[in-house]
């Protein structure tokens, strides 16, 4: 048995000064620690001795075991220095290479428009409200004097949230005209932005887009102020100079109401394909506020005017930047971005 010991202890020897990668070290442990391992079997053999026997035989095994077990586990730190070693002297870096691009991020073109209004509506001494996007049907519509049953209504392709109750979520930014005259008293001067939403999906209509509404009330609010501050507005948004228009049109809200144009902001008013050959571009709708809305806000119509505004921010951001489809502004692509 001793010699036995003795043979397994010297080839284990010789094999462990030719193994040289973590898989061989691996094999010799198997071969000689693993449970049907050479030192396991000799283990079994323990048996047939007598019991003085198997206890010096026995410390013997256990012996080689521990020292087995120790000289694979520095052989196997040994083969791991040796290849870190190598690879740190393989492993040379080029600091001259250039680095990785970061990306760097900007404010979306609808930000960037919003911002923009924003910023120049200020100027003029308006300040900014938000109203909520969840409304109800008076706020959406019966305040701003849409009777029940009109027409205007079905032209706003509404989302409703209940049947019963009718929460809706809004389809303009109207709305919050009333939200501000029910907590703010004239003289108000205020821009509105946010979030609307109309059943509706095409190429130059998305189901969520963004308004910006105006509102000033005040004494002696008059047509030639609405002109005035939307003329200001549209020749510091798009270009000095820049002719505006005004048609007759309807709001229940304003009384009497119009659509503005704006001079092509391509070809400045002498017909293109942009503008279909007309010269002009509808950009928003504006009028005088209507007496029976300011009546619905506690306001005295006799003693108050006031001038409103609606514009689409995408619409403003489209003809601004030459965009010819609105869904990029919502796909949010880096190639589209990166361009603003
Ligand atoms: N709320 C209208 C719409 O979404 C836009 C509008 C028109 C707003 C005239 C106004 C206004 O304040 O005076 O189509």
């Amino acid at each position: 048995m001793i010699d036995i010991i003795n043979k397994i202890k010297d080839d284990f020897w010789t094999l462990l000064q030719e193994s040289n990668s973590p898989d061989k070290i691996d094999s010799l442990r198997v071969k000689y620690l693993g449970k049907k391992g050479d030192l396991t079997s000799l283990l079994k053999q323990l048996a047939s001795l007598s019991i003085e026997e198997k206890k010096s035989t026995g410390a013997l095994i256990n012996q080689l075991k521990d020292d087995i077990t120790l000289k694979l586990e520095e052989k196997f730190k040994y083969i791991e220095d040796q290849a870190f070693k190598t690879q740190l002297l393989n492993e040379k870096i080029d600091f001259t290479l250039p680095a990785n691009k970061i990306k760097k991020g900007k404010l979306h073109p609808i930000t960037l428009v919003n911002n923009e209004i924003q910023a120049i509506f200020q100027e003029l001494g308006f300040i900014i409200a938000e109203g909520p996007e969840v409304e109800n049907d008076y706020y959406n519509f019966s305040a701003l004097n849409f009777p029940a049953d009109h027409p205007a209504r079905d032209m706003h392709d509404t989302f409703y949230l209940d049947y019963h109750e009718p929460r809706l979520l809004r389809t303009h930014t109207s709305g919050t005209q009333i939200h501000v005259l029910e907590q703010f008293k004239p003289p108000v001067r205020v821009i509105m932005p946010g979030k609307v939403f109309r059943s509706d999906a095409d190429i130059s209509h998305s189901p969520v887009f963004h308004q910006v509404e105006g509102l000033y009330v005040d004494k002696n609010v008059s047509f030639s102020h609405l002109k005035a501050v939307l003329q200001y507005f549209l020749e510091s948004f798009f270009y000095k100079g820049a002719s505006i228009r005004m048609r007759p049109s309807f709001f229940p809200f304003t009384e009497p109401s119009v659509e503005v144009d704006v001079a092509c902001v391509i070809c400045k008013g002498k017909g293109c394909s942009m503008c279909k050959q007309s010269g002009w571009i509808e950009i928003l709708g504006a009028g005088l506020v209507d007496p029976n809305v300011l009546k619905n806000v506690n306001i005295d119509p006799d003693i108050y005017s006031g001038f409103a505004f609606g514009v689409g921010v995408e619409r403003l951001a489209i003809l601004k930047y030459g965009i010819n489809n609105i869904k990029l502004f919502y796909d949010n692509h880096n190639f589209f971005l990166e361009q603003f």
